[in-house]
């Protein structure tokens, strides 16, 4: 499974980028907007930050303004994917800038029919939005399960990008289905490498060590 960070915070970014284990970026304009900054130079420095695909919303609505704005998000940098609302007209754009070799995230994904459609649409990614789900009561994992069924039926090569996600309960039910990816806020991505036994083993190995008077250099 990929994880990728849910943020457009480059500080964050780099921090756990430090640790291997981040293989993209997903932003939105609500995170874009949340820095204060210009969405072309924070575009461009997670790009540079991250080897992998770095998502980067239009908000455009209108096919021809998407196709636009798609075109310049690309120019960005070699890593960026146009993200795009599963829209008709998000999805009309979405065959648009496939076929010019464009990747593209489809997101805002509620239901298995959007995400099918995505998959029709050419495309690269589809971001089915659990914890917005949850909220709602509805049965957020529930939709991945549904979409990874539908997707191994026809061997669509679109990936399944759990978004949305809000503790690690999301990544490890995401993860047992066998999502591809799921892009996460980095309080999660810190909150599945911490658990309290490990800190309490840990700090009981080296009160003992200490004792010994040893060291290993
Ligand atoms: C996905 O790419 C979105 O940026 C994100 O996961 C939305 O999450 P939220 O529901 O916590 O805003």
């Amino acid at each position: 499974m990929k994880f990728f960070l849910d943020t457009a915070d480059i500080t964050e970014i780099r921090q756990l980028a430090a640790l291997g284990l981040v293989d993209g970026v997903t932003t939105n304009p609500s995170l874009i907007a949340k820095t204060g900054r210009k969405m072309s130079e924070v575009i461009t420095e997670i790009c540079a930050a991250v080897d992998g695909p770095v998502s980067a919303e239009v908000t455009a609505t209108e096919h021809g303004a998407m196709l636009a704005e798609g075109r310049t998000l690309r120019k960005l940098a070699h890593n960026v994917v146009v993200k795009l609302p599963l829209t008709a007209e998000g999805l009309r754009a979405c065959r648009d800038l496939s076929e010019e070799g464009i990747l593209v995230n489809l997101t805002l994904c509620f239901s298995p029919a959007q995400a099918l459609l995505a998959a029709k649409a050419g495309a690269a990614y589809v971001s089915p939005f659990v914890g917005r789900l949850d909220d709602v009561s509805h049965d957020g994992i529930g939709l991945i399960a549904d979409i990874l069924e539908i997707y191994d039926n026809y061997d669509f090569s679109t990936e399944v990008l759990v978004a949305s996600v809000r503790h690690p309960m999301h990544v490890i039910q995401a993860a047992k289905l066998g999502a591809d990816v799921a892009t996460m806020p980095p309080s999660v991505l810190r909150a599945l490498i911490n658990h309290p036994l490990t800190d309490k083993g840990l700090a009981g190995f080296l009160a003992d060590w200490a004792k010994t008077g040893q060291t290993i250099l």
